[in-house]
């Protein structure tokens, strides 16, 4: 059976949902210059060096560094890993955890976590929900993982200085570095000083580094994500393969061979010329119910731009609104919206071919009208029927659908998804004519933050 996983973009054709409303073939056929300018020029990027998330798979030191770190770490009696990070130094390690991890994680035995310890992923400032985690995990059973590519977030550095203090307290100044390992760039970016490097100095923290050709939220494949995966259990070497896999696939020039770009000029089409400006994604699948919130920053902080890439032509306005959901449990909630309310949505449906496990529905209860067509059937039956019931009615709606199938949800399959997202949202940004990489408005969000809690200038 391949492993690949499987892009379809057949409901999405005007075949399936008109004219109106669905890309036609002239239109894709149309397109195709335009993608293989874009991909001479994120192919000149990848060589030059100036985008580094394409080679993180490759980075053969730092996979060999976070499983070594991880085998340590292994020895100590750690019960608890939480992860401070915000934005593309979160979303990954979260999306992979829920997907690669047993559900119900942390509630399981240490036995049954494989001698893993949980994780506990602090991507905000409430201090209520910061504070119960102090609470959870006693410092001298908790290893902390500051992720912040900037080193100066103000999310993240007020969240580890809280732990800092809690740290030291518990186990003394000289102990602090067996519970905390940091993920930083470089002791300077963009002219400021990283506090956190400093800080990583003071106390002789070990630590990995994010390079600076990587943005935050095309990291989960450098140490912000991997170095936690490992911790956990997950296979790093099998995501990478899986990267590379995809890697092979999205290197093809040609729209129709390559997942990527396929996805890329269809919601680029489709948000032009058919007013299409909400790209939604929904899995059936709880594995795989935390990639929306992932690709949500990435679709996001990437395509919306008030700057053009090209001085010569416009930003395109037609950026789209990432929104998620999740089949079945949105059928019963979102579904009615996207069938019935504005027809301005692009739907993923991310779907997996089998599950770990299949449940039977007993036919215990007899005599019960209305329970008959659920017995003697699986739970895996129901939720396949629901998700194609989802995807016809959708159809027969007009609105228009992409599937991506991934065979099981395993760390080849996710390194695959996760990697091609990354790139169709690389050739996104050319095609809407944007900066897919940078994030200004997120940035001076962070200067004002810093102004109000009285920073001098
Ligand atoms: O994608 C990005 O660059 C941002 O969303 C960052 O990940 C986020 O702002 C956190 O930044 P940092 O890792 O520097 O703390």
């Amino acid at each position: 059976m391949s492993r690949d996983i499987k892009v379809d973009i057949a409901r999405a054709r005007s075949s399936a949902v008109t004219a109106e409303h669905g890309v036609t073939p002239a239109e894709l056929k149309a397109l195709a210059p335009r993608v293989l300018e874009a991909h001479n020029a994120l192919r000149a990027d990848r060589a030059r060096k100036r985008q580094g998330f394409y080679d993180l798979h490759k980075d053969k030191a730092m996979l060999a560094a976070v499983k070594k770190s991880a085998r340590g770490l292994a020895a100590q009696d750690c019960e608890n890993l939480v992860v401070l990070g915000i934005g593309g130094s979160a979303l990954g390690i979260r999306t992979l955890v829920t997907a690669l991890r047993p559900p119900y994680y942390n509630l399981l035995s240490k036995d049954q976590r494989g001698g893993r310890p949980r994780l506990f992923v602090m991507d905000n400032i409430d201090p209520e929900t910061f504070g119960a985690m102090l609470e959870l995990c006693p410092p001298e059973k908790t290893l902390y993982n500051v992720i912040s590519k900037s080193g100066g977030t103000a999310e993240t550095l007020s969240q580890f200085l809280i732990a800092l203090e809690s740290i030291e307290k518990a186990v003394g100044k000289s102990a602090v570095k067996r519970h905390v390992v940091v993920t930083t760039g470089p002791a300077k970016a963009k002219g400021r000083p990283s506090p956190l490097q400093h800080i990583k100095s003071a106390y002789g923290l070990s630590g990995f580094s994010v390079p600076t050709n990587v943005g935050g939220r095309y990291s989960v494949f450098s140490a912000v994500g991997m170095f936690p995966a490992a911790v956990l259990g997950i296979d790093v070497d099998a995501l990478a393969a899986g990267c590379r896999a995809m890697d092979r696939r999205v290197s093809k020039a040609s729209i129709e061979d390559n997942p990527a770009y396929l996805r890329a000029a269809v919601h680029y089409s489709l948000a032009e010329r058919k007013g299409k400006s909400i790209s939604v994604m929904m899995p059936y699948s709880d594995r795989l119910r935390d990639v929306p919130d992932w690709y949500r920053q990435l679709w996001a902080e990437s395509l919306a731009k008030s700057v053009p890439l090209d001085g010569s032509a416009p930003p395109s306005c037609a950026a789209q609104t990432p929104l998620k959901a999740l089949g079945a449990t949105d059928q019963h909630s979102q579904l009615q919206l996207f069938l019935e309310g504005p027809n301005d949505k692009v739907i993923t449906i991310l779907e997996q071919s089998a599950f770990g496990r299949s449940l039977k529905i007993p036919n215990t209860v007899r005599k019960t009208a209305g329970v008959g067509y659920l017995q003697g059937k699986t739970m895996n039956r129901l939720i396949a029927s629901e998700r194609k019931a989802t995807a016809d009615a959708l159809r027969d709606a007009d609105r228009p659908v992409i599937r991506v199938t991934l065979p099981r949800v395993d760390e080849h399959a996710i390194g695959q998804l996760l990697y091609m997202l990354e790139v169709e949202t690389a050739m996104a940004g050319r095609l809407f004519n944007v900066n897919a990489f940078d994030q200004p408005a997120v940035e001076a969000i962070k200067v004002f933050t810093r102004r109000y809690m009285g920073e001098k200038a």
